[in-house]
């Protein structure tokens, strides 16, 4: 088991962890450090980028496969490993928060607001390691396929300012997850992979509790800097992320994730 002295010492272990599976256990075993009170609190500047396998291949959002329907294996393979990859790079995200935005909030919020983000980096190893193992059942890896780098040029993009990361990670891409996953969920069950249906689901009902994290914080922020909390979300989504979000959005599973409407009607 891994050692260190403070939170912001093994969140950027976990960032700098280049081995995929590695990089999810020790995520699992920082999670449990902290849980025991073994680590205390701190930040510390994270690396720019994260430590990565050297598969797969980074690429362009706009040089990626076109994502088919789930009819046939190699299809359900490449959703997959685009899950994976989605997964490996949420555990970055949320010790990236750790380390780099705990400074950001008064010292009393400092516990909450880390035992929040590493909750869902344990989450996020754990779905990682789950469609890791699904992927090699159906006779694949992650690293097999090429996969896109957009969650981390987003991470790069509000690298210095804490509430458009908030802004644009869980409360637009996260929640984006919210609205496609049970059309896939559906499709998968429909042509008979249940065992993936049912990881889909595992995932799609914790990513509901990140994106109300997300939004949480968000709404302590606003409060601090006294704004308007959803023309100042709208003002962020515009500078920081490129394009708006996409229609049509889970309002139900939004609403379980404490976002109201009124910060995404505009984009309907
Ligand atoms: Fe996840």
């Amino acid at each position: 088991l891994a050692i260190f002295s403070d939170i912001g010492e093994a969140a950027i272990a976990v960032l700098k962890t280049p081995e995929a599976s590695a990089k999810a256990t020790i995520a699992q075993e920082v999670a449990a450090l902290w849980h025991k009170g073994h680590l205390a609190s701190s930040t510390q500047t994270p690396p720019r980028r994260p430590a990565r396998p050297p598969k797969p291949i980074l690429l362009q959002p706009r040089d990626m496969p076109k994502r088919r329907k789930a009819g046939t294996q190699k299809n359900r393979i490449a959703l997959l490993h685009a899950i994976a990859h989605i997964e490996l790079n949420a555990i970055d995200l949320a010790f990236d928060m750790i380390a780099r935005f705990t400074k950001e909030l008064p010292e009393h919020q400092h516990h909450e607001f880390i035992s929040d983000w590493i909750s869902v980096g344990k989450d996020e190893a754990k779905h990682f390691t789950m469609v890791e193992s699904r992927l090699q059942s159906l006779g694949s890896f992650y690293g097999a396929l090429g996969a896109h780098d957009g969650l981390w040029q987003a991470a790069e993009k509000t690298a210095e300012n804490f509430a458009a990361r908030l802004a644009v990670v869980p409360m637009v891409l996260e929640a984006r997850g919210l609205d496609v996953t049970p059309s896939m969920i559906d499709q998968l069950k429909r042509h008979g992979d249940n065992q993936s249906a049912h990881i889909l689901h595992i995932i799609y009902m914790d990513e509901i509790s990140h994106v109300a994290k997300g939004t949480k914080w968000f709404r302590y922020l606003v409060k601090m800097d006294k704004k308007q909390e959803v023309s100042y979300f709208q003002e962020l989504i515009a500078e920081y992320f490129k394009g708006a979000p996409k229609p049509p959005f889970n309002e139900e599973a939004r609403q379980k994730a404490g976002m109201p409407i009124s910060y995404y009607q505009i984009f309907q």
